[in-house]
């Protein structure tokens, strides 16, 4: 980083910082109505180096690319977006960063629904506070990454994204609970194994669909006289008139359960009973909240027959990965299998 830091900006960098990418193992479409989510940073990281200079420039070694930018002007729609918003962001909340020189490097698969903007967001914010010599609490550093992606990058995501990549742990899963913005640390037992699985499809449609379910929910809430869907239960749910608008809240409040389920079965390093609740978990999100694909739906399926004790996609849907609950030493066999009778289908961790 150091080296290439040198080749392109002609000096050493004064500050570096880096954050993952994440998988969700259970709890989707469930954190910005004040759920429960239990994500795990990935080994793959965005590293960011900057260092002080006469104009914004961002260079990214993933596309070559080298552009200015301008953290106190409109978004201008590319990449850059999500080096300028968290600047932006740090700003309002007084930490004024002058003009740097930014490189970013990142081994996060993008567009993948792993988090690359948000370990892209973490990772700026924290090498900017390295070079101002300046702190924030971790979850304060995922709150700015938010408000960049909300504001600046005109996505409205929940927390779940940015707690995993700054509050996450490598090798533990994370609790959140998105109501208080808290995570806690839950160990992963030996005996369990995590495999993210792209299916081979691109996110499509996304942005416009994403916001479209946030706003079922938040009707739901409102039907029911909530602040959140957090407190709903399956009873009040079930009394909805509005079909679509009852089965979105119906995904979000069995979801839930189904995360604090998965902590004790974590807990208990209970491989079929977690395997079990990310296969409920994923109908909840086919059949109820219409996020996935058939790609995605054939791929858990092949996962589970090729020996998985339970699949699910993870993150917002629409095409990416989905995430299997396998043996350790099983791995290389599953895989094989899992590719055999789908393709287009690559790892992203095994
Ligand atoms: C995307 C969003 C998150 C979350 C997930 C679905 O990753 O950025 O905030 O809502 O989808 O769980």
């Amino acid at each position: 980083m150091r080296d290439d830091f040198q080749r392109l900006f002609g000096r050493e960098p004064e500050a570096e910082g880096a954050a993952p990418g994440r998988v969700n193992l259970i709890g989707d479409h469930t954190d910005y109505a004040e759920g429960f989510c239990l994500p795990m940073p990935l080994a793959h990281e965005t590293r960011v180096a900057m260092a002080r200079a006469s104009r914004f420039r961002a260079a990214s070694l993933t596309n070559g690319e080298t552009k200015e930018f301008d953290p106190a002007g409109p978004p201008r729609g590319d990449w850059t977006d999500y080096v300028a918003g968290p600047i932006a962001e740090l700003a309002k909340r007084g930490f004024v960063l002058p003009p740097v020189e930014v490189l970013v490097r990142s081994d996060v698969p993008q567009g993948a629904g792993v988090s690359s903007s948000a370990a892209l967001e973490v990772a700026v914010i924290r090498a900017a506070l390295s070079l101002l010599g300046a702190e924030m609490s971790d979850a304060d550093i995922a709150r700015a990454a938010q408000a960049a992606e909300n504001i600046y990058c005109g996505v409205q995501c929940g927390i779940l994204d940015q707690m995993a990549c700054a509050v996450g742990r490598p090798g533990e899963a994370l609790l959140l609970d998105c109501r208080v913005n808290e995570g806690r640390l839950v160990a992963v037992p030996p005996s369990f194994r995590f495999a993210v699985i792209h299916c081979g499809q691109e996110r499509r449609l996304v942005d416009g669909a994403y916001n479209a379910r946030r706003a079922s929910v938040e009707a739901a809430a409102r039907l029911l006289g909530l602040v959140s869907l957090r407190d709903a239960t399956v009873e009040a749910v079930a009394g909805i008139d509005d079909a679509e608008i009852a089965s979105r809240a119906r995904h979000v409040v069995s979801e839930n359960a189904r995360v604090l389920a998965a902590v004790e079965a974590l807990r208990s390093a209970d491989a079929l009973q977690f395997g079990d609740l990310m296969v409920e978990s994923h109908l909840s999100l086919a059949r109820d909240y219409e996020v996935s694909t058939s790609a995605l739906d054939r791929l858990v399926e092949t996962a589970i027959a090729a020996g998985a004790f339970g699949a699910r996609l993870t993150g917002a849907g629409f095409g990416g990965c989905i995430v299997a609950l396998i043996a350790p030493g099983e791995a290389e066999r599953w895989w094989a299998r899992v590719q055999a009778e789908n393709p287009k289908a690559w790892a992203v961790q095994l």
